[in-house]
């Protein structure tokens, strides 16, 4: 069974910004279930869905559908679920020239989502495991505003593409997931840094996401910590300190809602937003990513997001 994707709002509006993600693509295997089992424990789950994922090709995605003109550089297996994902990436009008065809089975993330919309995920590289960069890539990377990484491809292709991004000036927006981890010779040519809460605990060991952000100054110049429902903390290295509250929503799949709010955030990032702008904005892709089951075809497009912003804006005006 494969979950649609809800439809295309309108037409898409000339990009007036310009992405690069290099990272993984998965081939998502999704059951939902009243709880996750613990372990030796088998449940009986109610329903099981194969779609797009991973969090290279999920942060790509947001960032398209948010407006931007998106490069993808990653790898998927010669198999059917390589096709699969290449054709989901095409149809969003990512550039995939970046995307390699590698002897390898495309990964895979097997996904258990309980009824609060929480999830537990194990994935299997596979084809990540392959990704490479070649001349043209590197080009790719130098010439773009913003460049999204994440940690679930080799880390030394992650650390070569943010020194090419960082050389040539672009804003470099690293995901330290899974792991998650923050080595030194990576952090360095990191701008922005975003962690869900209990990645930025287990990088500092501070006892909160407030705690965790401050810490985490020391290593990159800023960082969003998203909280989930309670909303996200952002620190800058002599700018702003926000906590920001999330739009309330009822959740059903958080899946990829992190890869939305990273994608969404460097487009508005990119647009010349303010901070606090952008994370709101960014905060609306995540609200209605997790009302949607699946990663990318729960992500929501540009009109949708404006007109959520919005609606959520003036209704807060209105108490
Ligand atoms: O961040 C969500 C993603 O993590 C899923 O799409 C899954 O593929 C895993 O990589």
């Amino acid at each position: 069974m494969r979950a649609g994707s809800h439809r295309r709002p309108g037409s898409r509006p000339q990009a007036s910004s310009r992405i690069a993600v290099v990272g993984s693509c998965n081939l998502d295997i999704v059951t939902y279930t009243d709880r996750i089992p613990a372990p030796g424990e088998t449940v009986i789950g109610r329903r099981l869905l194969q779609v797009p994922g991973g969090k290279g090709a999920n942060q790509a995605v947001a960032a398209a559908r948010a407006g931007a003109e998106v490069s993808f550089i990653g790898a998927v297996g010669e198999d059917d679920f390589g096709e699969l994902l290449a054709t989901a990436l095409r149809r969003e009008g990512v550039i995939t020239a970046g995307l390699r065809r590698v002897s390898m089975p495309t990964g895979t993330a097997h996904i258990t989502i309980d009824s609060a919309g929480e999830n537990a995920i194990v994935t299997i590289a596979g084809a990540n495991a392959g990704v490479s960069l070649n001349e043209r890539d590197r080009a790719v990377i130098a010439s773009t505003q913003a460049l999204l990484l994440q940690l679930e491809i080799p880390l030394e292709i992650v650390v070569a593409a943010a020194a090419v991004a960082h050389g040539a000036g672009a804003h470099v927006i690293l995901t330290p997931a899974p792991g998650p981890s923050l080595p030194a010779e990576l952090s360095r040519f990191v701008d922005l840094l975003i962690p869900n809460e209990s990645e930025a605990v287990a990088l500092t060991g501070a006892s909160s996401g407030d705690q965790a952000a401050d810490l985490l100054l020391a290593e990159v110049p800023a960082v969003a910590v998203t909280l989930g429902a309670r909303g996200c903390i952002y620190r800058e290295r002599g700018g702003p300190s926000l906590l920001l509250p999330a739009f309330p929503v009822a959740a059903v799949d958080t899946t990829a809602a992190g890869d939305t709010f990273a994608g969404a955030l460097a487009v508005a990032l990119a647009e010349g937003r303010s901070v606090e702008a952008a994370l709101r904005w960014a905060m609306a892709a995540a609200a209605l990513s997790v009302q949607r089951e699946g990663a990318i075809p729960s992500i929501p497009y540009r009109q949708e997001i404006d007109s959520f912003a919005s609606a959520r804006e003036q209704a807060r005006a209105l108490h």
